[in-house]
C-alpha cells in the first residue's frame, strides 16, 4: 500500500489531522492498535478552546458540537468555603469555552473519516516505523497473522504518550523534560444534573476537587487521590462523601448523586519532548507532551499541534515548500511550553501536596485570595484558560 501521510493513532490528534488533510485532497492511512469501540469507551477531556472548535469546524466535524456543546462564559474557583467566579467572557474581550466531551469529538471525527472513505486500520499489531530519517519512509504492522507495509512521504506520530512513534527515535536525538506529581485524579461519570451550571475548581485542605459535566443531565466529577490508590477502594458512596467535604457548603448541599457508570484514576504528569520532528516523522499531541489536566489543556494542545502540522503539509504539497514543516517543531513548542506553565501553575495552586506544611497552605490561600481580588491576576488566568492564540 502507498499513501501520502501515514497517521499512527486514532485519538483526537490523528483523526483531526486526517480530516483536515482530506479537505485539501491529501491522502492518509490511519492505524491504531485498538478497536474504535475501545477508543470510544475512554472518558477523557471535556473543555474545548475556541481554536479547537474552529479546527473541528474546518475539518467538517463541528455540527453536533455546535448543537449539543455547552458554551461556558466563566467558572468558579472555590476556596475557603466560598465561590469566586472567573468571568472568562468579560476578562478576555468576549472569549468562552465549549464543554463537549473528547469521546464525542472522537466519535464525530471517526464518522467523518468513515464518510470520506479514507482507510483506517484498527487492531493493528506491532506497528513499526522505518526509514523516517531518509527519503522513503514506511510503516509495517501485523493484522490477521500477516505483515503489511505502507509506503508514505511522511509519518504523523499521533499515538499518545505510550505510543511507538516517540520510542522509535534514537534517544540521543531528543531531549525530554518531565515532572511527575505525587497524586492522581479519580474521575466519576454519572447520569445526574451537574451541581452548578458552571465548572467548579475547588481548593481544599483535603485535596482538590473538580465539578464538570458532559450535558445538563450528565455530570463529570474528579477528586485528587493518592497515586497508589485503586478504583476498587472507592465505592460511589465514598466518592460522593469525599467530594461533598471538599466543596463549599451550599454546593455540598445541592449535590445530587446517582450510580456511577464510569470511574477511573489518571496519574498527573508534565512532559515535553524536544524537538517534535525527526526527518519525515512528526510527533503530535500526547506523543510529544503531557500536561496535568488541571488547566484543561491536553486535548486543546493536540489541536494546535495538528493546526501547525496541517499548514506545513498543505504548503509542502501545494507549493513544494518545506518551510512550514521546518518551522513545525519550534512553533508548536512555543505554544506548548506556555500551556505547560499554565497547567503546572493551576496544579501547584489547587492541589494538596504531601510535603506541604501550614506555610505552604497559607501561600496557596493567599495566591487564590489575590486572584479573586485582582483583575490583572484574574485576567492572566482567564486568557490562558480560554487558550492562547495559535
Ligand atoms: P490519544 O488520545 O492518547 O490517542 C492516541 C491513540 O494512539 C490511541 O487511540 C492509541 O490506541 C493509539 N496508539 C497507541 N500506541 C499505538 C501503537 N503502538 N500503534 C498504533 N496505535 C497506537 N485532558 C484534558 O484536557 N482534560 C482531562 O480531563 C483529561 N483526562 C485524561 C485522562 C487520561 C486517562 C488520559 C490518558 C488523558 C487525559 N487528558 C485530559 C488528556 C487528553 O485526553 C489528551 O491530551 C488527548 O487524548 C491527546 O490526544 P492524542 O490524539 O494526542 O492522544
Ligand atoms: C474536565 C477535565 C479537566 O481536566 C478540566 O480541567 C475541566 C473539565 C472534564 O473532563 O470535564
Amino acid at each position: 500500500m502507498r499513501t501520502q501521510v501515514a497517521i499512527i493513532g486514532s485519538g483526537p490528534s490523528g483523526l483531526l489531522l486526517g480530516q483536515l488533510l482530506a479537505t485539501v485532497g491529501i491522502e492518509t492511512i490511519l492505524l491504531d492498535r485498538v478497536s474504535p469501540e475501545y477508543i470510544l469507551g475512554r472518558i477523557r477531556a471535556g473543555v474545548l478552546e475556541d481554536g479547537a472548535v474552529r479546527l473541528l469546524d474546518q475539518a467538517g466535524a463541528g455540527a453536533r458540537l455546535h448543537a449539543e456543546g455547552l458554551i461556558h462564559d466563566g467558572f468558579s474557583l472555590a476556596f475557603s468555603g466560598q465561590d469566586h467566579r472567573i468571568d472568562l467572557h468579560g476578562l478576555t474581550g468576549g472569549k468562552r469555552v465549549t464543554v463537549y466531551g473528547q469521546t464525542e469529538v472522537t466519535r464525530d471525527l471517526m464518522a467523518g473519516r468513515a464518510q470520506s472513505g479514507a482507510l483506517s486500520i484498527y487492531e493493528a499489531e506491532a506497528v513499526t516505523l522505518h526509514d523516517f530519517d531518509r527519503d522513503a519512509p514506511y510503516v509495517t504492522y501485523q493484522k490477521d497473522g500477516q505483515t503489511h507495509r505502507i509506503d508514505c512521504d511522511f509519518i504523523a506520530g499521533c499515538d499518545g504518550f505510550h505510543g511507538v512513534s516517540r520510542k522509535s527515535v534514537p534517544e540521543t536525538a531528543l531531549r525530554t523534560f518531565e515532572k511527575i506529581y505525587p497524586f492522581g485524579w479519580l474521575g466519576l461519570l454519572a447520569e445526574v444534573a451537574p451541581v452548578s451550571p458552571e465548572l467548579i475548581y475547588a481548593h481544599h485542605p483535603r485535596g482538590f476537587a473538580l465539578c464538570s459535566m458532559r450535558s445538563m443531565t450528565r455530570s463529570r466529577y474528579y477528586i485528587q487521590c493518592s497515586v497508589d490508590e485503586t478504583v476498587d477502594a472507592w465505592s460511589d458512596e465514598r466518592f460522593w462523601d469525599e467530594l461533598r467535604r471538599r466543596l463549599p457548603a451550599h454546593h455540598a448541599e445541592a449535590l445530587r448523586t446517582a450510580p456511577s457508570f464510569e470511574k477511573s484514576i489518571a496519574p498527573l504528569r508534565s512532559f515535553v519532548t524536544e524537538p517534535m520532528r525527526f526527518g519525515r516523522l512528526f510527533l503530535v499531541g500526547d506523543a510529544a507532551h503531557i500536561v496535568p489536566p488541571t488547566g484543561a489543556k491536553g486535548l486543546n494542545l493536540a489541536a494546535s499541534d495538528v493546526h501547525y502540522l496541517f499548514e506545513g503539509l498543505r504548503e509542502q504539497y501545494r507549493d513544494g515548500s518545506g518551510a512550514g514543516l521546518e518551522a513545525y517543531s519550534a512553533k508548536a513548542l512555543a505554544r506548548i511550553w506556555k500551556a505547560e506553565r499554565f497547567s503546572w501553575w493551576m496544579t501547584s495552586v489547587l492541589h494538596r501536596f504531601p510535603t506541604m506544611g501550614d506555610f505552604d497552605q497559607r501561600m496557596q490561600e493567599a495566591e487564590l485570595a489575590y486572584l479573586a481580588q485582582s483583575q490583572a491576576a484574574s485576567t492572566a488566568l482567564a486568557e490562558n484558560y480560554v487558550g492562547l492564540p495559535f
